[in-house]
């Protein structure tokens, strides 16, 4: 009996792998200090846990609801993106997902039929090809340069463009870079695909999470009917609400009309308490955002400054998530026993350093490496230090 043929294309989360090995190395007792996290160290604001309480003891919530989500939760949606993001939004243009994966991968179960095309630039996070090819097309991988921190450009656009392109991938601030386009590049992109008559999906996971006074616009400051754009956002990282699960998709009446469908016999709605605890959360503000801001800016500086000093690495600035992807591509070149990848490179940093980074290879880049540091003071110092010595005594 064979199963579908999905499976010979499709890959598992490149970053739980690592976290696994990880996990087995720390239950033998291994000092194991992860940089593979995608999810702040912080946790969910107390008033949202409070809210919660309370709800738990409504009968309401305990009962199917909305497929496109509770009213107060998109009321609140389209509040905080007018007043953060500068658009507006009709809260019935918004429908609540199980994260801002379920967003994704629903979004373009809407846009795509077989054979469609999506590019996608490179070092891109893992989760797009796989949702592209979930739901029938084709991701085409849009290679970027170091050299210009990662930044697609239009020339390396158009030279994927073709006639079955329907949509541009757009994530600023990126996992798994960090890097944030100014707003000027970002236009450039955006007018670009406008006129090429493309679909752009905007994550918009990490725009609270941006330092150096750098902000990035979203595409629906320009394309204000959403006659182009879908944004996905969520409150898993701007919040510390990644096991709460909660997302959505912002988009035109014909894209949420179907997102909706296909949510109506996916999953019906989201868990009420987590929308609670969701519209909690975008209730209050920012101040827990930018408490946890303030702590990553930190550690990305003493990252950042770190890594600079390690011999024969490089590392763009990041200025935005909590991720640097700095350049081993000298250490995989067999210089090490047995590594000649960014794989290899990290299964050595893990079995012999007892430290964790996903390897390039996961967001579509041999030669780098991912470091997160939403990891405590301490643990980042300590790891990155082992880090230091195991690629300087080379
Ligand atoms: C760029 C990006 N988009 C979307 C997501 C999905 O977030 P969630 O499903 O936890 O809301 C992630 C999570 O890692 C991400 O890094």
């Amino acid at each position: 009996m064979k199963i579908s043929k999905l499976n010979d294309n499709i890959t598992p989360s490149g970053t739980m792998a690592i976290s696994n090995k990880a996990r087995i190395l720390r239950e033998q007792g291994k000092p194991v200090i992860g940089f593979g996290a995608g999810e702040p160290d912080f946790p969910t604001p107390a008033h949202v846990i409070e809210e919660v309480k309370i709800a738990s003891e409504n009968p309401t919530y305990h009962k199917y609801s909305a497929v496109g989500g509770l009213s107060i939760l998109r009321d609140e949606i389209a509040r905080t993106t007018k007043k953060y993001s500068n658009f507006d939004v009709d809260p019935n243009n918004v429908v609540v997902t199980n994260g801002g994966k379920q967003a994704i991968l629903t979004t373009f179960m809407s846009l795509l039929d077989a054979g469609d095309e999506v590019l996608i630039p490179s070092p891109y996070w893992t989760t797009y090809p796989e949702a592209v090819k979930i739901s029938g097309g084709t991701p085409v991988i849009v290679d970027t340069e170091f050299d210009n921190d990662f930044k697609v450009t239009i020339d390396e656009l158009e030279k994927k463009f073709t006639k079955k392109t329907k949509v541009l991938v757009w994530v600023s601030p990126s996992n798994p870079t960090g890097v944030v386009y100014t707003k000027e590049e970002a236009v450039e992109i955006f007018n670009w695909a406008f006129d090429k008559n493309i679909w752009v999906l905007s994550d918009e996971l990490y725009e609270h999470l941006v330092y150096e006074g750098v902000t990035s616009p979203s595409p629906a400051t320009i394309d204000k009917k959403l006659e182009k754009t879908i944004v996905v956002n969520g409150v898993a990282k701007a919040y510390a609400m990644t096991g709460w699960r909660v997302g959505w998709i912002i988009a035109n009446d014909d894209i949420i009309g179907l997102s909706k469908k296909i949510q109506s016999h996916a999953t019906s709605n989201v868990a009420n308490i987590s929308q609670v605890a969701a519209y909690s959360a975008l209730k209050n503000g920012l101040d827990s955002t930018n408490e946890m801001k303030k702590a990553f800016d930190k550690r990305r500086g003493f990252a950042l400054d770190l890594l600079k000093t390690i011999n024969n690495i490089k590392v763009p600035n990041a200025t935005g998530a909590f991720y640097v992807f700095p350049d081993v591509s000298h250490y995989t070149k067999g210089i090490i026993e047995k590594v000649s990848t960014s794989i290899d490179l990290c299964d050595w940093l893990l079995e012999k350093h007892y430290i964790a980074f996903v390897p390039g290879e996961v967001f579509g880049k041999g030669g780098f490496l991912r470091c997160s540091y939403a990891l405590s003071d301490e643990d980042l110092e300590e790891g990155l230090t082992r880090f230091k010595d195991a690629l300087d005594s080379i």
